[in-house]
């Protein structure tokens, strides 16, 4: 049984005084959606995890928004594994469309850091979506099952089951214009049989999240299918008022 999962993903928002509050607040929401057995975390800058961290339950997960997988050296503006797990920082989102479309980030580079996390006992979430254009021309699914392929090449089984997928149609990111419920769950079926090929049964143990203009009431929808395990939820994550529809939506 995969237990559902809500990441708040906060990409260049809020100051620390405002993480902080958020930190304070949330409390009540995480130990709500803990009790109905969900996993729910946000993911803030690298300037405001420790302030999430120092203010909000133990429960929530706190994620960074992307690593290095050198553990140190002369790689200006990069932050390192060792640097995260000091603060007590677990879980690394990679490979959002952000990052690869502005950061030039590719499934080759997210490997390199998705092994290096998993060998240091963290837990990658590792996205993956297409353009308008590819799904335009119906090419989805041999393009997400090149990143995917790509991105979790050479992990053994036991590595694999740790990995949690995100996948995030581009098309759908901030633009209000979600994927269907129905479009959303034939790609992450399609995902997880791409990942049964490659690690076998552990495939069923793999959580994969929607992501893409979910929002308090319309992620409900997606929990109906199958496949799907949750959310990565940018936007309509921001603040508690709107996370905890989300968390109420999950719970349902
Ligand atoms: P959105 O972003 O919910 O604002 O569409 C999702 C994401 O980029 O993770």
């Amino acid at each position: 049984m995969r237990k559902k999962l809500l990441l708040g993903n906060w990409k260049m928002n809020k100051t620390r005084p405002e993480a902080k509050e958020f930190a304070l607040g949330c409390g009540e929401m995480v130990s709500y959606a803990v009790s109905h057995g969900i996993d729910v975390g946000v993911a803030p800058t690298f300037v405001c995890l420790d302030s999430v961290l120092d203010n909000a339950p133990g429960d929530l997960i706190v994620a960074a928004q992307n690593v290095n997988e050198h553990p140190s050296g002369a790689y200006t503006g990069e932050i390192s594994i060792p640097m995260l797990q000091e603060i007590g920082v677990k879980w690394v989102i990679l490979g959002h469309s952000e990052r690869r479309e502005y950061n030039g980030e590719t499934s080759k580079a997210c490997n390199l850091k998705i092994k290096a996390l998993l060998e240091a006992g963290m837990i990658p979430v590792y996205c993956c979506g297409e353009s308008l254009e590819t799904f335009e021309k119906g090419e989805t699914k041999p393009f997400v099952e090149e990143q995917i392929k790509t991105g979790l090449a050479d992990l053994t089984p036991e590595q694999a089951e740790k990995v949690v997928i995100a996948y995030e149609p581009i098309w759908a990111i901030g633009t209000g214009k979600s994927a269907t419920k129905e479009i959303a769950e034939d790609t992450i079926g399609h995902i997880r049989g791409v990942l049964k090929g490659l690690f076998g049964p552990v495939a069923e143990n793999i959580r994969i999240l929607y992501g893409g203009s979910v929002k308090p009431g319309n992620i409900a929808e997606y929990m109906s299918e199958p496949d799907i395990d949750g959310a990565l939820v940018g936007g309509a994550s921001l603040t508690l008022e709107s996370y905890r529809g989300l968390i109420e939506g999950l719970v349902g």
